[in-house]
C-alpha cells in the first residue's frame, strides 16, 4: 500500500490509549510493533494499512482537525472543550467518567455573590453556568483541580469524576452533574470524504467490538 494511502490514527497516550488500541487490534486493525517496549511515537503496518502515533490526549482532537491524522481517539470533556471542526463518528463507551460540580462538604452557594470556580475546562464551566444565568469568576488551572477550594482560591471546581475518590478523600462531594463523558471515534472531515471506505470499514469493526 502507498504511504498516503494508510490510514494515520492519533491515539492518546496512556491507559486509556492502550485500551483503545487493544480495540483497534481486535477490530483486525493490528500492529504488533506497538508492543514493543520503547520510546517510539510512530507505528505501521502496511498489511492492515494502518499508521498509529501517541499524542498527549488533549491533543488528539489537533491533529485530527488539521488532517495530521485521519482518524483519533479522544475524551468528549476536550471535544466539548475545544468545540474542534471534526466528525465525532462512534462512542467508544470506555474511559466513562461525569463532568460535575464539586465543592467542600456542607458548601452553601450565596447567589449574591460572584461563584469562583476552578478549573482545566474553562469553556465547559462558562457554557454551563450561562445557561444557568450565574455570574462567575473562572480560575483556570492545569492540574490537582481539587486543591483550589481547600486553599479557598476557589468556591467551587468543574472537573471530571471517575470513581469519586479524589474528591472524598479531599472533603469535597459533587453538588451538580453537568454531562457525562466517555472516548470517541473522531475523524478528519476531508478524510472521511476521500478515505471514506477504509474508515467506514475501521468504525463498523470498532463498532462491533464495543458492542454498538
Ligand atoms: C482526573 C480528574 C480528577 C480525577 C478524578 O485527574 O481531574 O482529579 O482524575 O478521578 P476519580 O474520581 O477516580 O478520583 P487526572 O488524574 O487526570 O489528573 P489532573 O490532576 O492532572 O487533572
Amino acid at each position: 500500500m502507498a504511504k498516503k494511502d494508510m490510514l494515520n490514527v492519533a491515539l492518546p497516550k496512556g491507559r486509556l490509549g492502550e485500551k483503545v488500541y487493544d480495540i483497534f487490534e481486535r477490530a483486525g486493525f493490528e500492529c504488533p510493533s506497538i508492543k514493543e517496549k520503547n520510546r517510539k511515537l510512530i507505528f505501521e503496518n502496511e498489511e492492515t494499512g494502518v499508521r498509529y502515533f501517541w499524542v498527549k490526549p488533549s491533543d488528539v482532537a489537533i491533529y485530527v482537525e488539521r488532517g495530521a491524522a485521519d482518524i483519533g481517539v479522544v475524551g468528549k470533556d476536550i471535544l466539548l472543550e475545544s468545540n474542534p471542526d471534526i466528525y465525532e463518528l462512534l462512542d467508544l463507551n470506555m474511559g466513562k467518567c461525569i463532568m460535575s460540580v464539586a465543592a467542600p462538604k456542607g458548601y452553601v452557594d450565596d447567589n449574591s455573590r460572584t461563584l469562583r470556580v476552578a478549573t482545566k475546562f474553562t469553556n465547559v464551566a462558562k457554557n454551563f453556568y450561562t445557561s444557568i444565568g450565574r455570574d462567575i469568576d473562572i480560575i483556570h488551572l492545569n492540574g490537582s483541580i481539587e486543591l483550589a477550594p481547600i486553599l479557598d482560591l476557589s468556591d467551587v471546581i468543574v472537573d471530571l469524576v471517575e470513581t469519586g475518590t479524589t474528591l472524598r478523600e479531599n472533603n469535597l462531594e459533587v453538588i451538580e452533574e453537568i454531562v457525562p463523558i466517555s472516548a470517541r471515534f473522531i475523524s478528519n472531515k476531508s478524510s472521511f470524504k476521500f478515505k471514506n471506505q477504509q474508515i467506514e470499514k475501521v468504525v463498523k469493526a470498532m463498532a462491533e467490538k464495543v458492542g454498538k
